[in-house]
């Protein structure tokens, strides 16, 4: 009998590194390798159930065997979870041979069985941006013509990216935009359809709308981080999402964190209950204008404002900088810069209300965002009486100004996690795929991009960053499913409520006032 029971237990203990040999990630890009896990499992169960019985008629004592140590390997074998599958950084190879690793853009046959869930509402943008080739698809032509002002060129072809540099970039915006599209990538394999696009990486948009009114003259498509309600730039998340080395801040998901704790270390009733902005004014005109806003000895607009210096900061090595510190103050401004400002998803993640100065411009997340539910709208015209407003209003109705600081705060902490930013690049990139009338080849100067090819020549900050941001395996799940376009009539109504809100707010400022200046007469 004694042998018997150590076979069953070498039976035992030898499917335990089996099971880990299948947990690499090559094994579980397809449906059919994965069934040896299950046989194993099948196998497993088998065997327990055998000892049980053998157990329960007394031939074997468990408890010898260090109680309930098979019960315990169920539980590490049903927890062994995917997050072990990896495919790390390879510089010792890439510095040897300078080529990509081959594996990783191999496609894999995904179990489709999981339905996806639905996208955030502002996913529906993309049905927008790309309308206007919706007629009459996009052809080589028009993409050559956005080279004018591009920065790069990305191919995508068999799940393989390129890239042709045309100019430098503000700082290193065009080497973390193509950073996170190969992460994209990581987190997809093979899952991106062939295609060809124009990056601009700089601030404002290009491509005007009045120049494309008359038939058979059709824009150009352009990828960059902003556009306006007269451009017709397509939006692409910006390149801070996986970091801005250049003033120190981290990849999305660990500034969301830091929030998330900063925003449980100060209660919203006990933040200092007045709005706050720090920044560089001197980017634009209307920064400067917010600046004489802030309190004096004669005047107190409600506001707490401060002058960034990024120069003092980074010698000081950002100590004052930490985004997870700033959630401080019951109201949070924000203003946009020369164009959108990469800070707003920062203010907005705070857990106060954001009182959002009147926007130019807007991003790829903005628009699904609705006035007086997310965020408190101020005037671009009367800034200094708009904030103090905005300020007495929250502070005289607490419970009203505090959900609006929450449904700001979750729709940034949960619709816009980074997550949801692969997967709204994913759509876009799908959708404007599908407009292409051309099979694009590689260009004949550009280079295969992969993790290593970016990071391994990188030090200090960027390859900090590019290692927290790096995706280590692919998503566990599909992506979300893609709502439908706006109805035209349900774009109005959306577009109508949001304008309504706002003016209502100005109306209650008119209102408040022309009481106060009654008094003072
Ligand atoms: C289960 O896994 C944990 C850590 O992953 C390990 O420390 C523990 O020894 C494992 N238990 C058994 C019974 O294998
Ligand atoms: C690869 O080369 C870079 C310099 O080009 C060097 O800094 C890095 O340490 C090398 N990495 C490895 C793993 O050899
Ligand atoms: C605004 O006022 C505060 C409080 O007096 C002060 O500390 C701060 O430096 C001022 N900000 C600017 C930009 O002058
Ligand atoms: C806030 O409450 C005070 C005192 O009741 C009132 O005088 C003031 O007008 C209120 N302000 C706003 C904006 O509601």
């Amino acid at each position: 009998m004694k042998g018997h029971e150590e076979k069953l237990m070498r039976k035992l203990f030898w499917l335990r590194p089996a099971f880990q040999r299948h947990s690499q990630w090559w094994d579980w890009r397809s449906c059919k390798k994965r069934a040896p896990l299950t046989s194993t499992l099948l196998l497993l169960f088998f065997v327990l159930l055998f000892i049980s019985l053998l157990s329960f008629i007394g031939w074997i004592d468990l408890g010898k065997y260090g109680g309930y140590s098979s019960q315990k390997a169920i539980q590490n074998f049903s927890k062994k979870p995917r997050n072990t599958l990896e495919f790390p950084l390879d510089c010792t190879s890439w510095n040897h041979t300078n080529t990509c690793p081959k594996n990783y853009q191999l496609s894999y046959n995904r179990c489709e069985s999981f339905a996806g869930i639905n996208c955030p509402e502002y996913f529906r943008w993309i049905h927008e941006d790309l309308k206007h080739w919706k007629q009459t698809g996009i052809t080589k032509e028009m993409v050559e013509k956005a080279r004018r002002t591009a920065h790069f060129r990305l191919t995508i072809l068999d799940g393989k990216v390129y890239v042709e540099k045309f100019r430098q970039s503000i700082q290193t915006r065009a080497l973390f935009t193509m950073w996170g599209i190969v992460q994209l990538m990581r987190s997809y394999p093979g899952k991106l359809p062939d295609l060809e696009l124009m990056f601009d990486c700089d601030d404002r948009p290009v491509v005007q709308a009045k120049d494309f009114r008359q038939p058979g003259s059709e824009p150009p498509p352009l990828f960059r981080y902003c556009s306006d309600w007269r451009s017709l730039d397509i939006v692409f998340p910006d390149w801070s999402f996986w970091g801005w080395a250049e003033t120190n801040i981290r990849p999305w998901r660990s500034v969301l964190n830091d929030i998330k704790e900063g925003n449980k270390r100060v209660k919203w009733e006990d933040r200092v209950p007045y709005a706050y902005w720090k920044g560089n004014p001197h980017v634009c005109p209307w920064r400067a204008d917010l600046m004489k806003c802030n309190v004096t000895d004669q005047n107190d607009w409600n506001t707490r404002l401060y002058v960034q210096d990024w120069v003092a900061e980074s010698q000081k090595g950002y100590k004052q900088s930490n985004l997870g510190d700033q959630c401080t103050h019951r109201y949070k401004i924000y203003i946009e810069g020369w164009a959108w400002s990469v800070s707003e998803k920062y203010i907005l993640a705070c857990n106060s209300p954001t009182l959002l100065m009147t926007l130019r411009w807007y991003d790829f997340f903005i628009r699904g965002m609705i006035p007086q539910h997310h965020y408190w709208p101020v005037r671009e015209n009367n800034k200094c009486r708009s904030l103090k407003f905005a300020v007495e209003w929250g502070n005289n109705r607490t419970e009203k100004a505090k959900a609006i600081g929450e449904a700001g705060s979750r729709f940034i902490h949960e619709d816009l996690k980074i997550e949801y930013v692969y997967d709204y690049i994913f759509h876009l990139l799908n959708e404007y795929a599908k407009l292409l009338k051309y099979k694009p080849a590689v260009p004949p100067n550009a280079v295969e991009l992969c993790s290593e090819s970016l990071a391994c020549p990188v030090d200090g900050n960027w390859r900090k960053f590019m290692e927290e941001s790096l995706e280590k395996s692919p998503s566990e799940s599909t992506p979300c499913t893609m709502p439908p376009p706006y109805q035209p009539q349900e774009l109005k109504a959306f577009i109508d409520g949001k304008v309504r809100a706002t003016k209502e707010v100005e109306a209650w400022e008119n209102e408040y006032w022309d009481k106060q200046n009654k008094k003072h007469q």
